[in-house]
């Protein structure tokens, strides 16, 4: 019988993900033992509901993974089981920061979060001028707070002046590309003093959290929330960490902030969970308590670091010089550069990053000014600051040719441009020569730990 395309497809993603340099700062590789338990007989069965209380039948092996899971995750952040529940059901990062909103706020009321394009989610909350973006912004009322535009990195007196303001239900840390560490300790004092909760979102620091290499929000938050496919390096999830020694008071009831969060999960935002992801959770989980992985998460720094060194000393605008994480964010607009060109032409290149708004952006999301890059896959792939250099190397390169393409005014012209470009880059030499170094050097580095 004919193979199905689909596997087809699957082997030509393992070769692109191999052959190439994956640098999008929110990607990673699973293991091979996450991508089994992801794969498992788990996916057949229906768990609404939570350990030891189901509305299914049969779900006592479930009931052990769930379990095992969220122990795992408890222990991993170093949290007490009487102060923090863990709920680990939400499909992904986007739900389950919209299960935090409802189960904390009531429609219309306040929330404060940072900037889309200094570096926010759209899951925080994202409108324009007479229009919500995000769903989040028609539901509740969301005003943001800015990155200071010559530092690039948060005033949190003027924050904390802004929230005395606006007077928020709940301010929200955490951000896409925003490349310093946050100060949880001045977020959590600022929510208190205006009688708001504190949700930091550390979906892309997860893992240099949980190895102890950037600094821990749990004692200044009500809730933590993060994605699990990120830093952290296991399957696409969410993980929502909320204190039970806080209880919620609203006009008819009185439950602690756990409580109310997994019921906001389900049955209020969705129904039976991913038990085969809750599973591959539970195994990247153990992973990451390990001595390599502390390893791991401190070379993810240190690569980022290079990568930033490199691409600042070759003259670019590197947002905030610098990074304490694993990401970096460069403003291509002192270059002369499109963040949409220099994407594609890098893709060309075999090196994968994305194109990004920077603060203060003056173009539109799809064509921005910046481009935003990370280490944690290749740094899972076993590459060191050395491998940084020469990445660092071909990108300033194919920057510097990127320079030649100037994205056009209007729509037309826009439009011929694009084919245009995209059909030279394809056939330009000096690129080509770089995607086979690019190549030959990535088939060296095993892509999936094992
Ligand atoms: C800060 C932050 N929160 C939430 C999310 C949403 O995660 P997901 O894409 O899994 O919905 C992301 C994703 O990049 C993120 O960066």
């Amino acid at each position: 019988m004919k193979r199905d395309a689909v596997f087809d497809l699957i082997t030509k993603e393992e070769s692109r993900q191999t052959e190439e340099l994956q640098m999008i700062p929110s990607e990673n590789y699973a293991s091979a033992d996450v991508r089994q338990a992801v794969g498992s007989v788990l996916m057949n069965k229906y768990a609404e509901g939570q350990v030891g209380k189901r509305y299914y039948q049969g779900n006592k092996n479930i009931d052990a993974v769930e379990d095992l899971c969220k122990k795992r995750a408890l222990r991993l952040f170093g949290l007490d089981s009487k102060i923090w529940g863990v709920n680990v059901q939400a499909l992904s990062g986007s739900p389950a920061n919209l299960a935090v909103y409802v189960a904390l706020l009531e429609p219309k009321d306040r929330i404060m979060s940072m900037f889309l394009p200094d570096g926010g989610h759209l899951s925080h909350g994202w409108h324009l001028p007479g229009k919500s973006v995000s769903f989040v912004s028609k539901i509740w009322e969301v005003e943001f707070y800015h990155v200071e535009p010559t530092t690039r990195v948060f005033d949190y007196d003027e924050i904390g002046r802004q929230a005395k303001r606006f007077s928020p239900k709940l301010i929200i840390s955490g951000g896409t590309a925003y490349p310093r560490e946050i100060d949880h300790k001045r977020m959590g004092e600022i929510a208190r003093s205006v009688g708001a909760y504190y949700l930091a979102d550390i979906a892309h620091e997860a893992g240099l959290v949980a190895a102890g290499v950037n600094h821990s929000p749990f004692s200044h938050a009500d809730v933590v929330t993060m994605t699990t496919h990120k830093t952290l390096r296991g399957p696409r999830g969410a993980m929502i960490f909320s204190r039970r020694n806080k209880i919620q008071v609203t006009s008819n009831k009185r439950i602690t902030l756990a409580d109310a969060i997994d019921q906001a999960v389900f049955p209020g935002i969705q129904g039976g969970p991913h038990e085969h992801t809750i599973a591959g959770i539970a195994v990247s989980l153990k992973e990451a308590s390990t001595s390599s992985f502390l390893r791991y998460a401190k070379q993810v720094v240190a690569n980022a670091k290079t990568l930033a060194g490199e691409l600042e000393k070759a003259g670019f605008d590197v947002v905030t010089g610098g990074t304490d994480k694993h990401l970096v964010l460069v403003d291509l607009r002192s270059s002369g550069i499109s963040g949409w060109v220099a994407a594609w032409v890098l893709e060309n290149a075999g090196i994968i990053v994305n194109k990004n708004t920077v603060p203060a952006e003056t173009a539109s999301p799809f064509y921005p000014s910046g481009i935003r890059l990370g280490s944690p896959a290749l740094t899972t792939r076993g590459m060191k600051e050395h491998d940084m250099r020469r990445i660092a190397a071909w990108m300033i390169e194919m920057l510097r040719y990127s320079a030649r393409w100037k994205i056009p005014d209007g729509k037309e012209k826009r439009e011929r441009f694009m084919r245009k470009f995209l059909s030279e880059v394809s056939e330009d030499k000096s690129v080509a020569d770089v995607y086979k170094q690019v190549r030959s050097f990535a088939k060296r580095f095993p892509t999936f730990p094992e």
